[in-house]
């Protein structure tokens, strides 16, 4: 006899897979798991920019040994070589200062962090504030919504299908976007945080993490030359626009950013040199014609999006911290789940520096260091 329509739309293996997939957390009805950091749009909202300040950054401060980090520490495993370690045994909510003075010191070394498991997600506003003030003044994003208890300063990450503004802003357009976040303010962020509080059932909802450091590195040394001393516009126009679209709903809390930055950069606490454009918000090098900056530009873009050997890519569970510092690299959203899947996240952003510029060095014995390069006839 032949089967049945369910029978064919079902084996047996089908039936042991569903059994044995991991999925992760969720409530039974699919009500929210965090509804304290539920996103909060008010279009009346204003905020003042936090100004010019001085920064000493933690790292300058740290045990290069990281004997306090690490002391709990039951793995460490790094996630590439260029960029990306986890870190297990370490609950993020029990660091000291010193311990993180550390932690600032080991992200500007490997990118980015991931911890899992934490109970930071469930400390609250002003604890989870104070650890990551640590790091510098905490940013405030110019439409991006924040919970509605309060704390402008805890960018709310979200996507429903009860509220697909964010989906609806790549309507059209690839979600992969590599980018610093706020890199068109005038001290751009440092050693900043994304808690995962709820991801996407079975996969999806990664972020993509990319290397500004060996970005730079991977060129050639002749090639690094001409780029240093260059500076170039960053502005979040485009993302004005964008909330623009949102009618009488739209938040612009904040005037719109523009601001000249180095080409190349130096880390203050490890020195070293970081390409730093990305193509959400760097639109020309200047002194250079139309066509000339939109073809090198071009050129950098696709280096920091092809070049997977300095990349490394974050899955998130409920709890996952991931730590990383914006000066030394690129990052991109996936968006690649199911519509309609709940994806909810906070960032806590801290600024630091102004970009510091690389020197203009004509010879800096760099090639001669490189034993790749050396070892290929290259220099
Ligand atoms: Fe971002």
């Amino acid at each position: 006899m032949a089967p049945s329509a369910t029978e064919t739309m079902t084996s047996p293996g089908e039936n042991l897979l569903a059994k044995k997939l991991a999925t992760r957390a969720k409530n039974a009805d699919d009500t929210p798991l965090y509804l304290d950091y539920m996103p909060f749009y008010d279009p009346l909202e204003k905020v003042e920019d936090i100004g010019s300040f001085d920064h000493y950054d933690p790292g300058h401060r740290a045990d290069p040994a990281l004997p306090n980090l690490l002391a709990d520490a039951t793995k460490v495993i790094d996630l590439s070589p260029h960029v990306g370690t986890e870190i297990e045994g370490v609950q993020l909510s029990k660091l000291s200062p010193a311990s993180l003075d550390e932690l600032a010191l080991m992200a500007a070394k490997r990118g980015a962090l991931v911890f899992r498991n934490q109970d930071f997600r469930d400390i609250g506003f002003e604890a989870q504030k104070k650890i990551v003030s640590h790091f510098g003044p905490l940013h405030v994003h110019g439409w991006a919504p924040h919970p509605a208890a309060g704390s402008p300063e805890h960018m709310v990450i979200y996507d429903h299908k009860e509220d697909l503004r964010v989906r609806k802003s790549w309507k059209g357009r690839s979600p992969i976007q590599w980018h610093t976040d706020q890199s068109p303010e005038p001290q751009t962020p440092g050693t900043t945080f994304i808690c995962m509080l709820e991801s996407p059932a079975a996969a999806g909802g990664d972020t993509l993490v990319s290397s500004s450091v060996q970005a730079f590195k991977s060129l050639s040394p002749r090639f690094r030359k001409r780029l240093e001393g260059l500076t170039a516009i960053h502005t979040n126009n485009d993302g004005v626009t964008q909330e623009l679209k949102n009618g009488e709903t739209a938040v612009m809390r904040r005037q719109e950013l523009i601001q000249e930055h180095p080409v190349v950069i130096v880390h203050p606490v490890t020195k070293e040199k970081a390409l730093y454009v990305n193509p959400v918000y760097t639109k020309k090098i200047v002194g250079f014609d139309e066509e000339e900056s939109d073809y090198l530009l071009g050129f950098l873009f696709d280096h920091i999006a092809k070049r997977q050997d300095f990349q490394c890519r974050i899955r998130y569970e409920a709890g996952t911290v991931l730590v990383w510092d914006q000066r030394i690299t690129n990052h991109s959203q996936t968006l690649d789940y199911p519509a309609g899947e709940r994806r909810h996240a906070f960032r806590l952003t801290p600024l630091a520096n102004k970009p510091i510029p690389a020197k203009i060095e004509e010879d800096d014995g760099e090639c001669e260091r490189d034993f790749g390069r050396v070892q290929l006839g290259l220099c």
